[in-house]
């Protein structure tokens, strides 16, 4: 056996009444830690967990099983400094309470089914209608970002790693078919977040499963991100309606404020885009499904830089609009474009545009998407 795998350490520590157990590894020179502590209860009683881990550059992550919510990410600076640049809360209760999606895994269908309506085999289904009334929105009333995961830490090679599970019932939020879920968050020693997704289904169904984080490179409590550079790989975008609703159109970027081919401050021509950016943006892609770049976000002052990959077809890129200072995050409320969103994902409303790649699962199938998130400076 090599030395570098020789030395595991695992000490289980009592804090305040609360069990943290921590493991730490030591391959050779690098360091990694995972530890578990108590987050908080649900409202039927269950306890969620909280678990940080950290790879061997310092990184951290903390991740809770409720909802698989990432709430913090502690990256470097280009003068090594680390700071949170994922928005979010300290405490379960506020994630319970009201939160925009920060930092969940979002299903089973994330974004919009207009009407809360498909049909597949013949067969009609009726989704809630949790967007005003008029659309289904990430997965519906409680939907993956509101249910409690099972989660296994894991040692890999390539880091520190939380695999989540999860079972949704046939007919939950009113999708057809149990789905089987897992999330795979592994923090790499290469200072990237991946994220790895796999169903499976024992009836046809649809699903578009994604991770809706809110960055912020320059820190989750520093103001906007209007001057942050986007560079996003994509030619063209599915238009939508006042509702936000594809129209079914693939339209070019090109002459338009949704052309980011170069990079350019997300605040340029945000004026020119009713209400902000909340587009789903159709990726250039060597061939369908392969893992390949999406997106790149820059600030300067930090020096951060954020290049998302995915095999996905589509992004939606969300550039905070709704924040109103109604949500007290961690020290700090959120203003409007506080932070973006880049969410790999199949396009919305999907499932009423057959030309569009199709998001059905059928038994037998395996659901599976990539996204990387590689953190480097500038
Ligand atoms: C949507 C936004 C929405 C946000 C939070 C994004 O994915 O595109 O319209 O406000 O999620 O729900």
């Amino acid at each position: 056996m090599k030395l570098k795998y020789l030395v595991t350490l695992a000490v289980i520590v009592t804090v305040a009444g609360v069990n943290a157990a921590i493991v730490t590894t030591v391959k050779g020179r690098e360091k990694m830690d995972i530890k578990k502590e108590v987050f908080g209860t649900t409202k039927d009683g269950q306890e969620a967990d909280l678990y940080t881990l950290r790879n061997a550059n310092g990184l951290t992550i903390k991740i809770t099983n409720y909802g698989g919510i990432v709430t913090e990410l502690h990256v470097p600076d280009r003068d090594g400094n680390l700071d949170d640049i994922v928005l979010g809360y300290k405490s379960l209760d506020k994630y319970i309470a009201n939160s925009p999606y920060f930092g969940a895994i979002v299903g089973r269908y994330a974004n919009r089914i207009a009407d809360g309506k498909f049909t597949l085999g013949g067969k009609e289904y009726t989704l809630a209608k949790n967007e005003k009334g008029i659309n289904h929105l990430h997965g519906g009333t409680k939907g993956f970002d509101k249910v409690l995961w099972e989660a296994e830490p894991m040692e890999t090679d390539e880091g520190p790693a939380l695999k989540l599970s999860y079972t949704s019932a046939d007919g939950e939020e009113g999708y057809p078919g149990q789905l089987n879920c897992t999330v795979i968050y592994t923090l790499t020693n290469n200072n990237e977040l991946k994220i790895n997704y796999e169903a499976k289904t024992d009836k046809a169904t649809v699903l578009n499963i994604t991770h809706h984080g809110y960055f912020n490179l320059a820190g989750q409590s520093s103001g906007d991100i209007l001057s942050h550079k986007l560079m996003l790989n994509a030619d063209f975008y599915t238009p939508v309606d006042k509702n936000l609703i594809p129209t079914g159109e693939i339209k070019s970027v090109s002459g338009t404020p949704l052309d980011f081919r170069k990079p350019t401050a997300i605040g340029a021509r945000i004026d020119q885009v009713k209400g902000g950016y909340d587009h789903n943006f159709v990726l250039n892609k060597p061939e369908r499904g392969a893992l390949s770049l999406a997106a790149e976000v820059y600030e300067k002052g930090s020096g951060r830089m954020m290049q998302v990959f995915t095999t996905e077809p589509g992004i939606q890129f969300y550039s905070g609009n709704f924040l109103n200072g109604s949500n007290k995050g961690k020290g700090t409320v959120y203003n409007k474009h506080w932070a973006f969103a880049l969410e790999t994902q199949h396009f919305p409303d999907s499932p009423n545009k057959p030309h569009f790649p199709s998001v059905v699962l059928k038994p037998g199938e395996k659901y599976e998407h990539t996204a990387v998130l590689k953190f480097s400076t500038k």
